[in-house]
C-alpha cells in the first residue's frame, strides 16, 4: 500500500479570472488530503471515505463505466467526490500503460468539500501520487500537476485553470496564468478562514460568470480589473506590504461580488473581518457559499467571525511550504 497527501489552498487572487487567462495567486495551506491506494488485480475500483462528507460512503465498481456504485448516499454526492476519483485512476492507468489495474482507495481530508479550499484537487493530487507509486512509477511535480490538471478538466467540462491543481502538487504561493505556473516568494501570512458550512457549485458558477462576460462588456471589463488586482497583489507580496496586500484583496472581492459569485454569509463574513480591523477579507474559490480568506495577525478576526450568524467554524491556516507528500 501507498499513501500520499496533497494540500488544499486559499486564493489570495484571481480566482474566476483565471479562467480567462488572467493571473491569479494562490497559496497551499497546511489542510490536507491523505490517499491510500492498494492495488487490485480484478481491475474493481473500491472507495473508501469517511471524511468527504459528513456521510461515509464506500463504493465499489468494476473498470467498466457502465457498472453502477452500490451505495446508499445520496448519487449527486458519490457522483461529485467519484468523478474525481474515476479520473485520477484513469490517468494513473494511461501513464502507467496498466489499463485494467484496479485499486482500493482509501480517503481521509481535512479539507471541506466544494468550499473554496481546493478539495477536489487535493483528492486527485494525492490519489494520482499515491496510485502511480503504487504501480511502482513516481511522477515529477510537474507531470503530477499536469495529470491533476486533465482530470478537473475532464470533470469540470473544460471550466478549469491549472491553479488549484498545481498549487496543490507543489506546495507554497504559486503564480498562474494560463499554461505558465510557477511558484513565488510570500511572506509569513496571518491567513484566517471562516467557512460558513456550505459549499458552491464550481461549475455553475463559472458558468454564470461566463455568460455575463458575453453579455456585458462592463463584466468583461470586471475581469480584466480582477487581472490588474493581482498584479498589484503580485507587487505587494514581493515588497512584502501585507497592508496593501489586504486593501488588494478587498477590491478583488467586491469585483466578485459584482460578478454575481458571492452569497450573504460570504459576505457577513468579509465584513465581520473588515469590522475586526483585519488587513482585508475577500471569498476564496468559486463562491456562492464555502469560506472566506481574511489577513489577521491577531486574535480579533477569528473572535469576530466565531459570533458571525452564518459562519459554522473560523480558523487559522499555516501556509503548506510542501505540496504532495509521500507517506508510504
Ligand atoms: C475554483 O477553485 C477556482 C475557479 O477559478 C475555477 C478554476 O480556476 O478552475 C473558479
Amino acid at each position: 500500500m501507498t499513501r500520499s497527501s496533497a494540500p488544499g489552498k486559499v486564493y489570495l487572487f484571481g480566482e474566476h479570472a483565471v479562467v480567462y487567462g488572467e493571473p491569479a495567486v494562490p497559496c497551499a495551506i497546511e489542510r490536507r488530503a491523505r490517499v491510500d491506494a492498494r492495488r487490485r488485480d480484478d481491475g474493481k475500483l473500491r472507495v473508501n471515505s469517511e471524511d468527504l462528507s459528513l456521510n461515509g460512503f464506500t463504493v465499489e465498481y468494476g473498470a467498466n463505466p457502465d457498472d453502477q456504485p452500490d451505495v446508499d448516499v445520496p448519487q449527486s454526492l458519490v457522483s461529485a467526490a467519484m468523478g474525481y476519483v474515476d479520473g485520477a485512476i484513469e490517468q494513473v492507468r494511461e501513464v502507467t500503460g496498466e489499463a485494467d489495474v484496479g485499486f482500493d482507495v482509501t480517503i481521509e481530508s481535512d479539507i471541506p468539500l466544494g468550499a473554496g479550499l481546493g478539495s477536489s484537487a487535493a483528492v486527485v493530487v494525492a490519489a494520482i501520487d499515491a496510485a502511480t507509486r503504487e504501480l511502482g512509477v513516481t511522477l515529477d511535480t510537474d507531470e503530477l500537476a499536469e495529470r491533476a490538471f486533465q482530470t478537473e478538466y475532464a470533470v469540470q467540462d473544460g471550466q478549469a485553470s491549472r491553479a488549484d491543481t498545481f498549487c496543490s502538487a507543489t506546495g507554497g504561493a504559486v503564480r498562474v496564468e494560463g499554461d505558465d505556473c510557477r511558484s513565488i516568494e510570500a511572506p509569513d501570512l496571518p491567513i484566517v478562514i471562516g467557512f460558513d458550512g456550505g459549499a458552491g457549485d464550481t461549475g455553475e458558477l463559472v458558468a454564470g460568470v461566463r455568460g455575463l462576460r458575453e453579455e456585458y462588456e462592463f463584466a468583461a471589463d470586471t475581469v480584466e480589473a480582477i487581472g490588474d488586482v493581482v498584479r498589484n497583489g503580485e507587487q505587494a507580496l514581493a515588497d512584502g506590504d501585507i497592508e496593501e496586500l489586504g486593501r488588494l484583496m478587498d477590491f478583488n472581492h467586491g469585483l466578485l461580488a459584482a460578478l454575481g459569485v458571492s452569497s450573504r454569509s460570504l459576505d457577513a463574513m468579509v465584513w465581520a473581518a473588515r469590522d475586526a480591523e483585519a488587513y482585508g477579507a475577500k471569498l476564496t474559490g468559486a463562491g456562492g457559499g464555502g469560506c472566506i480568506v481574511a489577513l489577521d495577525p491577531t486574535d480579533e478576526t477569528e473572535t469576530a467571525l466565531s459570533f458571525t450568524p452564518g459562519c459554522e467554524e473560523a480558523f487559522r491556516a499555516e501556509l503548506a511550504e510542501e505540496g504532495v507528500k509521500r507517506l508510504e
